[in-house]
This record gives structure tokens, sequence and C-alpha cells, in this order.
């Protein structure tokens, strides 16, 4: 399940051929399924279900899409049109049972340092001290880590952008049904507290975040090809050395048999070697260790019909792009550099 997620997520960064009008469904399986899921049930993303979807309003999905979640792995889609992104949030809506909550930017009148003792009183086991807690996805927070569902961040940009006043007052007192986040009635909290624990949310900090863009910038597809000057054999045992030197664990090499040789041609020749570095494997667990899904990497070589030797490797820099988090960003910028190194050396 999670290796299919992982190709669904690959998929995720290359551009489809311009499509005639604005599908939402089609939108939605291109950009949002991977990780929210087939069926909006969540999954790396929350749930889009029916009862989530009746606590925010259209213009929390439009600036959520818009924005996405900076340093989080929700991804900003500045890139989709703004009929694209309507598409969505029509398709998204289409699903829901119907209430739909129409809220202005009016500011709640509350007292942030109340909000304060009752936001460490009632959701800092959860949310984090400052709303996150940490950097990430924020599976490695010093709390519980037993969700299935993962807390928010509540001092991210992208969602303080997206959020209403009334929207966090709404989702406090109702909670999100089926998941952790559960109702706070007017017992535990009266309308005045939570007045004051949205005014303390509205207190957090934008996190400032390195500028790391430029490292993965490029023009360059998912898929790297490597041009090889030695015959097939020999390739695959410099890469096999390659990888050994530079302190990988190699596992045996599979040969593409099935499921992929449609994508080939069937009369090449091609084999796929999977390594891993465990020191790196646990840089990328240390930030999600649902991450455990990319690794062991993986190295196709191929001989084309015209007897051509190419090694292939996933662009690693690319699917970090699809991630919205600046650990991730670096520990796969990381490994791409490690692995573009070892096809060097076995392609020299
Ligand atoms: C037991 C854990 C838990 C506690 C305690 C908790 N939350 Fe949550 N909260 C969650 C989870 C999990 C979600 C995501 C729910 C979903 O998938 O819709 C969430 C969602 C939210 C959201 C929606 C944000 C978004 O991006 O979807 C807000 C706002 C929020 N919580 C505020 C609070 C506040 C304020 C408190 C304290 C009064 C609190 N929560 C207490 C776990 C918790
Ligand atoms: C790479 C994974 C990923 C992709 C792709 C993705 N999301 Fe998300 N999304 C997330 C995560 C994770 C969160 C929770 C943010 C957090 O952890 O603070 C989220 C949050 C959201 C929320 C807020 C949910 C709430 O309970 O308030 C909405 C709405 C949303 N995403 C819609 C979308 C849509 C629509 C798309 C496609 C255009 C999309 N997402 C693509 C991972 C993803």
């Amino acid at each position: 399940m999670f290796s299919r997620t992982l190709f669904a997520l690959t998929l995720v960064g290359i551009p489809l051929a311009a499509a005639a009008g604005p599908d939402g469904h089609a939108l939605f399986d291109e950009h949002c399924a991977a990780c929210h899921g087939d069926n909006h049930a969540g999954g790396i993303g929350l749930p889009l279900t029916p009862q989530m979807l009746d606590g925010v309003d259209d213009r929390y999905l439009r600036v959520t899409i818009r924005k996405g979640r900076p340093g989080r792995v929700m991804p900003s889609f500045e890139s989709l049109s703004d009929a694209q992104v309507e598409a969505l949030v029509v398709y998204l809506r289409k699903n829901s049972e119907g209430r739909r909550p129409r809220w202005t930017a009016v500011r709640a009148p509350g007292d942030p340092g109340r909000g304060h003792r009752l936001f460490v009183q009632h959701c800092v086991q959860c949310h984090g001290a400052d709303g996150s807690g940490a950097d990430g996805t924020g599976v490695t927070l010093s709390r519980e880590r037993a969700f299935a569902i993962m807390p928010p961040a509540l001092n991210n940009p992208g969602f303080l952008a997206a959020a209403s006043d009334q929207m966090i007052g709404y989702t406090i007192r109702n909670g999100r049904p089926e998941t952790p986040m559960e109702p706070f009635s007017q017992q535990v909290l009266s309308d005045s507290d939570i007045n004051d624990i949205v005014a303390h949310v509205r207190t957090f900090q934008e996190q400032p975040r390195p500028a790391l863009e430029e490292r993965v910038d490029g023009d360059e597809g998912p898929v790297l090809v490597f041009d090889s000057p030695y015959d097939f054999d020999t390739t695959v045992g410099n890469l096999v050395n390659a990888i050994k030197g530079n302190n990988f664990r190699s596992f045996p090499p599979r040969t593409l048999d099935q499921g992929l040789t449609d994508e080939f041609d069937m009369n090449r020749r091609q084999v796929t070697l999977r390594f891993c570095n465990f020191r790196r494997l646990y840089d990328l667990m240390n930030v999600d260790p649902r991450l455990g899904i990319v690794l062991p990497c993986r190295v196709t070589v191929v001989e084309r019909d015209d007897g051509q030797v190419q090694v292939l490797a996933m662009n690693m820099a690319v699917i970090a792009r699809i991630f919205n988090n600046d650990g991730l960003t670096k520990a796969f910028v990381t490994m791409q550099e490690v692995q573009a190194s070892i096809i060097e050396e076995a392609t020299f």
C-alpha cells in the first residue's frame, strides 16, 4: 500500500498535458489523492470528509490549496489557475452534506493571555506548545505518537491565512468527527474561553523559512537518465561496486519481468539495483517515519535497441518539491547527490 502511495507521489510532480476544462475530480486524482486518499479518507494528508467540509468555508479551501502549509507536507498549488482551484472546491463540496458555512474575517474578541493558559491545558498535548512543537510533518514531536491522523500545525502561515476566527472557534466547539480532535462542550470551554484560545492561536508567529528553493530548482524531470560508455554487464558491475564503495548496502539485483515492462521495450535487457544507507534512512525517517516508503533507493540499468546502455534513477530533488518541507528537502537533496555520484562513478 505504501509503495503504491509512493508511486502515486512520484507522479504528482509530472505536469499532464493541458486538459480541456478544469475537471475537479481529475484534478483531485492528479494532485491530491496520493496524500488525501482516493476516497478522501486521509493518509499522509488529513481526511477531507463530509464532516470536515461541513466545518470550513470555501475561502478556507481555496487559500489552503493555494498557499499549502509551508514547512509541513501540504504543497502550495500556486500554478493552478483560479478556475482549477474553483473546480477542486466544487468537487470537494459535492461530497459534503450540504452545510456550507459563510464566515467573515471578523476577529473574535478574546484575551490571548488567558487563551494561552487554556491552550496549555487543553491543546498542547496534540498541537504542541507553539502550535507545531517542531519541524516536519508532526510525527516526531515529543508527544503522543499513536495518532492515525496527525494533528495539523496551528502556527502555520498557510493555516493562519486560510482560517477565519469563526472557523477555529467552530472546530474547537464541534471537533472533527471520527478524528482525535474531540468537541469541547460548553461545560469544558465557554464561548468566551474559546474566543480567548482563538486570540492566542492568532499570536503564533510565522516561522521564517530558509531559502532552499534554488537548490532544488531546475528543469529536470522526475527521472534522471545517464548514458553509460560500457556494456550492460560492465555497467551493472560498476554500479554494484560504486554502491558498496559509498557505504550503501545493496540488495540482490532484480530483473524487471513483471509490472513495469509494459512501459519499456520488452526486447531490452534491464535490471534494477536497490540499495540503502542506514544513516540516510535515519535522517529521512527522523523527519517522518512513514518515509521508509521511499527507500531503498533504486537505479535501473537498461540496454536500448541500438545497444546504448543507460542508467535511470528517480530524481529525488523533484520528489522533494512535492513536499512543502525543508527538512525533507534537505534529506532528499543529500540522497540525490550521493545517488548521482554513485552513477557518475559507475558510468565515467
Ligand atoms: C487529542 C488530540 C487533540 C487535542 C487535545 C486537540 N486537537 Fe485540534 N486537532 C487534532 C487533530 C488530529 C486534528 C485534525 C482533524 C482532522 O483530520 O480533521 C485537529 C484539528 C484542529 C484544527 C483544524 C486545523 C486544520 O488545519 O485542520 C484546529 C483549529 C484545532 N484542531 C484546534 C485545537 C484547539 C484550539 C485545541 C484545544 C482547545 C485542540 N485542537 C485540541 C487533535 C487534537
Ligand atoms: C504531499 C501530500 C499532500 C498533497 C499532495 C496534498 N495535501 Fe492537502 N494536506 C496534506 C497534509 C499533511 C495536511 C495537514 C497539514 C498539517 O499537517 O499541518 C493537508 C491539509 C489539507 C487541508 C486542510 C484540512 C483540514 O482538516 O483543515 C485541505 C483542505 C487540503 N489539504 C486539501 C488538499 C487539496 C485539495 C490537494 C490537491 C490540490 C492537496 N491537499 C494535496 C498533505 C497533502
